[in-house]
């Protein structure tokens, strides 16, 4: 069984891999959490927060907005957030520390570029190494004062809050983090902001903008804020989010005799990809009890084990399973036939550069990969073989090599288990509580 919090996880289990059987329900989605928070401390009154998730990343959030001044009661079961309404923040005493969280310093910057007064952003040694000019660019455009403190340019940043001005903003990256850091910012300039991406990313912010109140329209890939509107307090439940989910669809799916029911899931359209793609390789997946939850679609999924086949995978499938691409390249590397992975240069400047940890860490096992500029192809196998995986403290890399060891003799060995705290506390006990459900 998983052994959690050492130095290494070590999955045993005989020649046969173990079934997993039964049903869990996954924490809550790690983008609706972040966002609940931020929008939550910058609407009037208390913002009350359900199935928050409790990772690490999220709590860097609560923590960052507590230094700003903002009244924040988590007792796990719920979140409440004691909103100060738009120009309620107060300047910070001490840094900003995101951790490990890239969407942490990347809205809060936007919201932090339109204040009254300065801070400084850091985060952890990962933090230090992704690309921040795809935010300062823009908010510089929108006439903010923001810097790199590193001579990379990314975090630490420094940000001097003043008024901003409205702009039309084409981004040259399909990125939520982007799209939703300039909108944010147009909340605090003096005329309408636009931004456009080359494909629709996750469209939360929007949708829960609107929830708040927010004067925001979309028009397919374009979204365009109107400052100065006031946002209302709201009660929120947060789905089980589908980028965990992810690990239990392809475990479901590849791991002989399974058959898991994820309940609660958030399945909106722009990150339910893996869904589209899981299926177009043979998998057995149903959607449940189909239904609305706070604004988001949010489904229960039945996943059976699959023979699954290669597919093809790019252009603008890939802003809605981009995070779920390491996973898909586990499943990818079991499956009969090539998969191609292709418009994926982002996953380079994730938690880890992702197209050098699959590849390595797909390699180690035996699989037949090969890492291109923007993705990977693979040609899958009956079997990969057990071994030692660098996570490279990545989360999701950690989680997608436990699933691949699921299915060899002997699993996987992980240098650095801990990472999945980041999205997923919970991963190792429902691994567990699911193949206990085959014993
Ligand atoms: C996120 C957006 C995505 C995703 C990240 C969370 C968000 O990043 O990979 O895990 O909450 O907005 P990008 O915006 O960089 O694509």
């Amino acid at each position: 069984m998983f052994q959690n919090r050492c130095a290494t996880v070590v999955h045993m289990q005989s020649q046969t891999p173990t079934p997993l059987r039964g049903e869990i329900s996954v924490p809550g989605d790690k983008s609706i959490s972040h966002r609940s928070i931020m929008f939550g401390a910058i609407a009037n009154g208390v913002t009350r927060v359900k199935n928050f998730l409790q990772g690490a990343d999220c709590l860097s959030t609560i923590s960052c907005f507590q230094k700003l001044g903002i009244e924040i009661e988590n007792d796990k079961t719920s979140v409440l957030i004691h909103g100060k309404g738009l120009h309620g923040l107060q300047p910070p005493a001490q840094t900003l520390d995101v951790g490990n969280s890239g969407t942490t310093i990347r809205l809060l910057s936007g919201i932090l570029a339109g204040q009254n007064f300065t801070s400084e952003l850091r985060g952890d040694a990962s933090i230090q190494k992704r690309p921040m000019e795809r935010i300062i660019t823009p908010l510089q455009q929108m006439g903010a004062d923001i810097t790199s403190l590193n001579e990379n340019g990314c975090a630490p940043l420094h940000i001097a809050g003043r008024k901003l001005n409205g702009t039309v903003y084409h981004s040259p990256v399909s990125s939520a983090q982007v799209k939703s850091c300039v909108l944010l910012a147009g909340l605090y300039a003096d005329g309408q902001t636009t931004v456009i991406e080359p494909f629709l990313s996750r469209n939360h912010t929007e949708l829960m903008l609107q929830g708040f109140g927010a004067h925001l329209s979309t028009d397919g890939a374009a979204a365009t804020i109107f400052p100065d509107c006031d946002l209302q307090a709201q009660e929120i439940f947060v789905p089980g989010d589908i980028s965990s989910a992810a690990f239990f669809i392809a475990a479901g799916l590849i791991v002989p005799g399974s058959e898991i029911l994820l309940k609660n899931v958030g399945v909106n359209p722009t990150r339910a990809g893996i869904l589209t793609v899981a299926r177009e390789m043979g998998g057995n997946i149903t959607l449940l009890n189909e239904r609305s939850v706070s604004g988001e679609p949010v489904a229960d999924i039945l996943v059976k084990h699959s023979s699954l086949h290669g597919t093809t995978i790019g252009g603008d499938m890939i802003p809605a399973l981009i995070d779920e691409l390491p996973v898909i390249a586990v499943m990818a590397s079991v499956a009969e036939g090539q998969t191609v992975i292709r418009d994926a240069g982002e996953l380079k400047v994730k938690e880890s550069n992702r197209i050098d940890t699959i590849t390595e860490n797909l390699s180690a096992m035996g699989a037949d990969i090969t890492a291109t500029e923007d993705g990977m192809v693979i040609t899958g196998k009956e079997t990969l073989h057990s071994a030692v995986i660098s996570c490279h403290n990545d989360h999701r890399i950690a989680m997608s090599f436990a699933v691949a060891g699921l299915t060899v003799a002997g699993g996987v060995s992980l240098d650095a288990p801990d990472c999945v705290t980041i999205s997923y506390p919970s991963f190792y006990t429902d691994i567990d509580s699911l193949r206990r459900n085959s014993e």
